[in-house]
């Protein structure tokens, strides 16, 4: 075997704390105790980047942004200040919509380089997978472009991207008279040309409603399905129409938001393995007052992730550390659990189990190292980004620092 370098530090809630790996090209070839790597590595001639002093965890993964889009939304923000519920102004014609205007006016270098600050963000703090939404082009050009956007951006930086076609997000205007023609050109050809061009892992449906119905999302569930591609759905945010239920059904990797999942919603979720994805951003920034059933999904053993949901209008946040606070703050997660929920069960809603997200032989050598003095302090500070280093790939981002 091949060993390119080793690593020793401390791996948080595991059998062995003070650990060393072995990085064979891109993956984890071997895990041991850290004075056996040193004197392995010392006879053999191998590097060694020593990291005892820091806990090393998975390189973090964001499972839920929207981070490709134009413009911003800080009016919004404003006028919910004085009042305006985000259900009111989004029937305005304002909310997702506002986005969608200026996504659609934006060229592919202002939606890269505005993308690229808040993906430079997320990769300081451990990120080493995104997954990337499209949904505010909402026109089969502006759809592809956005995607193209985040494939660039995975193709550049040394995090992988994961692209998702939010193609049912919202209404756009110019089918105001014809909803059932955008969901058919939406879950029909726009989707089958995307996929063709190798720009969608996985679908997306905004369930609500204020935006698309039961029915509507599963024809999108259906049509991904028929094309053998993943799906996620945005189910429970405002209200409960089910959508826990229908994405459980059709085998979504993941349901998200969930603030008004039912004890129902949530049985079927864990018969159906799938991901109960939780935004504790969104919640904050739209001070809902219901949060998601946290005890319920626990004991149903439904696996809980957590992400930024990174987005103009209800989570203007590139910090996945901010993320993981509130879910322990606001959701009552342990800190262990935000911690699974950014990286094992982060995987699972991207259908990564397999390679990501764990520190385990065969896995993919994607790790953050911090400077901590236990592992909940990743969930402690607000604003604090005790991040001192990143391997991508079996390759160091930079120095440890
Ligand atoms: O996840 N819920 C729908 N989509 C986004 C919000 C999009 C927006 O307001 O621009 C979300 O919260
Ligand atoms: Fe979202």
């Amino acid at each position: 075997m091949n060993i390119a370098t080793m690593v020793a530090g401390r791996i948080p809630y595991g059998k062995l704390e003070h650990a060393a790996l072995a990085v064979s090209g891109e993956r984890i070839a071997w895990i041991g105790d850290a004075e056996e790597a040193r004197s392995g590595a010392r006879a053999a001639g191998i590097p060694l980047e020593e990291a005892e002093g820091l806990w090393m965890t998975p390189g973090l993964i964001d499972c839920h942004t929207h981070l490709v889009y134009g413009g911003n939304r800080v009016a919004e923000f404003e006028q919910r200040l004085c009042g305006a519920s985000y259900e009111e102004i989004a029937r305005a014609g304002g909310g997702i919509q506002s986005t969608v205007r200026a996504t659609r006016a934006a060229t592919f270098s202002q939606l890269h380089e505005s993308a690229l600050i808040r993906l430079r963000r997320l990769m300081a703090e451990g990120v080493t997978t995104v997954e990337i939404k499209s949904g505010y082009g909402l026109e089969l050009a502006a759809e592809r472009r956005l995607l193209e956007v985040a494939r660039d951006l995975g193709e550049r930086l040394p995090v992988s991207v994961r692209k998702t076609f939010l193609g049912l997000h919202a209404l756009p205007p110019e089918f105001a008279a014809d909803r059932q023609e955008f969901v058919n050109r939406v879950c029909g050809p726009w989707l089958e040309t995307l996929a063709a061009a190798g720009l969608v892992d996985a679908v997306d449906a905004f369930c609500e409603n204020i935006a698309f119905s039961l029915e509507e999302t599963a024809q999108l569930l259906e049509a991904a399905s028929g094309l053998g591609l993943a799906a996620h759905v945005h189910a429970g945010q405002l209200s409960d129409l089910g959508a826990a239920e229908l994405a459980s059904k059709w085998g979504a990797l993941s349901a998200d938001h969930l603030e008004y999942l039912s004890a129902a919603g949530a049985r079927a979720m864990a018969a159906a393995g799938t991901v109960a994805v939780l935004l504790p951003t969104a919640y904050f920034t739209l001070r809902q007052t219901t949060p998601p059933p946290a005890g319920l999904l626990r004991d149903a053993a439904v696996p809980m992730a957590v992400a930024t949901d990174c987005n103009p209008g209800t989570s203007p946040c590139s910090s996945l550390l901010t993320a993981m606070n509130m879910a322990c703050t606001l959701f009552g997660l342990t800190p262990e659990e935000a911690l699974r929920g950014t990286t094992c069960n982060a995987a699972r809603a991207l259908g990564l189990q397999d390679e990501v997200g764990k520190i385990a032989v065969g896995m993919r050598a994607d790790l953050a190292f911090w400077r901590i003095e236990r592992p909940a302090e990743l969930c402690y500070g607000l604003g604090a980004n005790p991040c001192a280093g990143v391997m991508h790939r079996g390759r160091m981002r930079g120095e440890l620092n």
